[in-house]
C-alpha cells in the first residue's frame, strides 16, 4: 500500500471506526435529538434504525472500502468504471465539508467548557446561572470563531500524520476512561430527586407523538451517530486488512456507538426532569445540563474537566474522520501531498464554519435565519447531518445491492472473517429494506 495513504494495522480498524462513530453524535445530538422527537417514540425508531438500516449499511461501506482500497469516489470509479456513481462519493465529499464545519463549532464549545470546568466555573451553579452563562459564550462572536479555528487547526494537524501515526493512536485510550466517567455520571443523574419522571419521558413511547418527522430524525441520527452515508466507513474500510474480520468488527462498532448513545440519555434526561427543565431546549442542552450535575457532585470539577476533555478528544477522533474522507480523494485520484490537503480541506471548513460559529447569538442574522426562521448550524445539522447523509447512504446501498451486488459483497465480507452467518438476512435489507424505507421515508417527510 502506498505511503502517503497509509493502512491501520490489526484492531486498528476497530479502535479508529469506533473513534469515528463515538463522539459529539453520541453525547451532544443524542439527546437533544430526543428531546426535540418527543422522547421514548423516537429511541425506540432509533435503535429500529441502527438495526435494520445502519448496520447493513456499515456493513456495505466497509466492505466497498476493503475491496477497492480506495476513497469514496474512487471506490465508486472502481466498480463501475465510466459512470455517474462516483457522483455519490462527490455527495459524500461536500457532505464532509459541511458536517465538519458545524461540528467543529461544537468541539470548540467543550474545549471551552473543559477550560470552565478546569477553572472552577461548575461550583454551585442552578438551572438559571447555567443556562445564562452558556448564553454570552455562544454569543461572543470573536471567542466562537477563535474556538472554531483551534479545533480545525488540532484536526489538520493530526490528519496531516497520517492514518497509523494519528489516526489510530488517538482512538486507543480514550474508550475506556470515557466510559468509567459516563458510569459515574450516570449513577450520579439516576439518583437525583425527580430522576424517574426523565427516565420515562427517555424509554416510554408516547404514539401520539410519532410522525414523518421523528421517524427521518431517528434515520438522520442512526446514520450520524455511526458515520454513515458520506463514505467515512468507506475510506476507514480501505485501509483494513484482509485479514480482518468486518462483520464483527461492525457489530462491536454500532455495539459501542449505540451503547454510549443510550447512557448519554440516561444521563441528561433524569437531570433535566429533576432540574424542572424542559427536553425540548435544542442543541443547548447538554451545556446548559451538565454544569449544574457536576456542581451537584463531590468533586464535581475534576469529574467535570476529565468529562469535557474526553468529549474533547472524542469529538476529534470524529472530526478527523470527517476530513480524512476529501483528504484521501486528494491523495488517490490527485496525487496530493496529505499535509497540503488537509490544509486546504482544513481552511475551507473554517471559512464555512464562521455562518454556524455565529449562529448562536454572535450575529443575529445566523442565529434566525429568514424564511427558515432557525439558526444556521441548526439547519446545516438538519440538510447535512439528516438528509444528506439519508440520500448518501440510499444510493450507497443500491449501488451495493444492484451495481456492484450482494453475492460479491458477501465474497468480500467473507474474507478474514471466521463465518459470516447472515449472508442472507444482509442481502435482503441491503437490497429490499434499506432503499425501501428510506425512500419512504423522505417523500413523507417532504409531504
Ligand atoms: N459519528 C460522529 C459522531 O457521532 C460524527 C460523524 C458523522 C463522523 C459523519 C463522520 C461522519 O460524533
Amino acid at each position: 500500500m502506498d505511503q502517503e495513504r497509509g493502512s491501520f494495522s490489526k484492531m486498528g480498524f476497530i479502535l479508529a471506526a469506533a473513534g469515528s462513530a463515538v463522539g459529539l453524535g453520541n453525547l451532544w445530538r443524542f439527546p437533544f435529538t430526543v428531546g426535540e422527537n418527543g422522547g421514548g417514540v423516537f429511541v425506540l425508531m432509533y435503535l429500529l434504525s441502527i438495526i435494520i438500516i445502519a448496520i447493513p449499511v456499515l456493513l456495505a461501506e466497509a466492505s466497498l472500502g476493503r475491496h477497492t482500497n480506495k476513497n469514496p469516489i474512487g471506490a465508486f470509479a472502481m466498480v463501475k468504471p465510466g459512470s455517474s456513481w462516483p457522483l455519490v462519493g462527490l455527495l459524500g465529499i461536500i457532505c464532509a465539508f459541511m458536517i465538519l464545519s458545524f461540528y467543529a463549532v461544537i468541539a470548540g464549545w467543550t474545549v471551552a467548557y473543559f477550560v470552565k470546568a478546569v477553572t472552577g466555573q461548575f461550583t454551585n451553579i442552578g438551572p438559571e446561572q447555567a443556562v445564562a452563562s452558556f448564553g454570552s459564550f455562544t454569543s461572543n462572536s470573536w471567542l466562537q470563531l477563535v474556538l472554531l479555528a483551534v479545533f480545525i487547526v488540532i484536526t489538520v494537524v493530526v490528519v496531516s500524520g497520517g492514518v497509523a501515526g494519528g489516526i489510530e493512536k488517538c482512538s486507543k485510550i480514550l474508550m475506556p476512561v470515557l466510559l468509567g466517567i459516563l458510569i459515574l455520571l450516570l449513577i450520579r443523574s439516576l439518583t437525583l430527586k425527580g430522576a424517574y419522571e426523565g427516565v420515562m419521558f427517555y424509554l416510554k413511547p408516547d404514539f401520539s407523538k410519532f410522525s414523518f418527522k421523528v421517524v427521518i430524525a431517528a434515520i438522520g441520527q442512526a446514520f450520524f451517530s455511526m458515520s454513515l452515508g458520506m463514505g467515512t466507513m468507506i475510506t476507514y474500510g480501505s485501509y483494513v486488512s484482509k485479514k480482518d474480520s468486518l462483520p464483527s468488527s461492525c457489530g462491536w462498532i454500532a455495539f459501542f456507538d449505540t451503547f454510549i448513545a443510550l447512557m448519554a440519555g440516561f444521563i441528561i434526561f433524569p437531570a433535566i426532569f429533576s432540574q424542572g427543565m424542559n427536553p425540548d431546549q435544542g442543541s443547548g442542552v447538554m451545556f446548559n445540563v451538565l454544569p449544574v450535575l457536576f456542581s451537584k457532585m463531590p468533586g464535581g470539577s475534576i469529574f467535570g474537566s476529565f468529562f469535557f476533555l474526553l468529549l474533547s478528544i472524542a469529538a476529534l477522533t470524529s472530526t478527523i474522520s470527517i476530513l480524512e474522507v476529501p483528504v484521501s480523494y486528494l491523495i488517490d485520484e490527485r496525487k496530493w501531498k496529505r499535509k497540503k490537503a488537509s490544509v486546504l480541506i482544513g481552511s475551507i471548513a473554517f471559512i464555512i464554519g464562521i455562518c454556524s460559529a455565529l449562529s448562536n447569538g454572535g450575529s443575529s442574522f445566523f442565529s434566525n435565519l429568514p424564511v427558515f426562521n432557525i439558526g444556521f448550524l441548526d439547519l446545516w445539522n438538519m440538510i447535512w447531518g439528516n438528509v444528506a447523509l439519508s440520500v448518501g447512504a440510499l444510493l450507497e446501498a443500491i449501488f451495493v445491492a444492484y451495481v456492484w451486488k450482494t453475492h460479491k459483497a458477501v465474497k468480500e465480507i467473507k474474507v478474514g472473517a471466521q463465518k459470516f452467518t447472515l449472508v442472507k438476512p444482509w442481502s435482503f435489507l441491503i437490497k429490499y429494506i434499506v432503499p425501501v424505507f428510506i425512500i419512504l421515508i423522505l417523500i413523507g417527510y417532504f409531504i
